[in-house]
């Protein structure tokens, strides 16, 4: 089992130690409820870093909605259980006290990115994320970051900050971990009934397929309308948004640039986002 450390003291006498003997430090922060989409990440820190950090913290300013943040899957000890065999360094586990203590007033708010697509569903959420992984790069001091692809807009929200704010810390991204039928692994699965699984794998089918039908030279809104339609037709529902995108900025798509195709759709009470590349010509 990973070693589990609680307190931002011990974990700055571990990281003094290591910064002392010259060690490339790697950060895989998490939520936990650790599935085999983080583990890629921890799997790619450790290949590429000599200690890694595993952070597991349910951010309560990053929940939009109480009840999400209420029922959000709590499986610490699993979750150690599973980093034992990764030779993880370190699962720091901190309070929220310690992480916002009374006096806490700082909030950091990434402009442009943060407003489209999922910032106009979770008001407030990336405030929250921006906040809480400026703290933990801080408090890990870590030279290298592991984000995955699966929460894209958040990926790219990341970058920004660590560029603006000029923190020293290189940021990696992982790519989407997906079930053998396609859906994307996320905690919040867990929360889908046996048939609302089944149904949830028309989603990546549907994304999958308008994705190549826009490289392939489809005119954009057309093909989303159609994917719009299959995605209800699947009995998806209700839907979020289902958008192109440029890759970097979230903003239109720019011809000769990277784009993404990003959902979000609510299946059974659970919201499940995801994205894909589209190569634009
Ligand atoms: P969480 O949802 O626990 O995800 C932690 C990291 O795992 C994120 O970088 C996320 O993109 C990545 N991840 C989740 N599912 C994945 C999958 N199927 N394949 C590849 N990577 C996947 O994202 C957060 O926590 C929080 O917002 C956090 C960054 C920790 C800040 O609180």
């Amino acid at each position: 089992s990973a070693p589990i450390v609680r307190t931002l003291s011990e974990l700055g006498s571990r990281i003094d130690a290591w910064k002392a003997e010259g060690e490339i430090i790697g950060v895989v922060p998490t939520m936990g409820a650790l599935h085999d989409g983080h583990l890629s990440l921890v799997t790619a820190a450790k290949a590429q870093c000599d200690r890694v950090i595993v952070t597991l913290f349910v951010n309560p300013r990053q929940f939009n909605n109480p009840d999400d943040f209420a029922k959000y899957p709590r499986t610490e000890a699993a979750d150690a259980e599973l980093l034992g065999p990764l030779l993880v360094d370190a699962l720091f586990v901190p309070d929220a006290a310690e992480v916002y203590p009374s006096s806490h007033t700082t909030i950091v708010s990434v402009g442009g990115i943060s407003a489209p697509l999922e910032g106009v569903h979770r008001p407030g959420h990336f405030d929250g994320v921006a906040t809480v992984v400026a703290l933990l790069l801080n408090m890990t001091r870590a030279d290298r970051a592991y984000f995955g692809q699966k929460d894209w807009q958040q990926l790219q929200l990341v970058r920004r900050m660590v560029n603006d704010l000029k923190m020293p810390v290189e940021i990696a991204a992982c790519p989407s971990v997906r079930d053998a039928d396609g859906l994307a692994l996320s905690s919040r699965n867990l929360r889908l009934s046996p048939q609302a699984r089944r149904l949830a794998a028309a989603l990546p089918a549907t994304l999958f397929a308008a994705s190549s039908q826009i490289e392939a030279g489809e005119p954009t809104e057309p093909v989303l309308a159609a994917a719009r339609t299959r995605l209800a037709e699947a009995g998806l529902g209700p839907l979020e948004y289902l958008e192109l995108r440029d890759a970097e900025t979230l903003g239109e798509p720019r011809p000769g640039h990277p784009a993404r195709l990003l959902v979000a759709i609510w299946l059974d009470g659970v919201r499940l986002i995801d994205n894909v590349g589209v190569g634009l010509r």
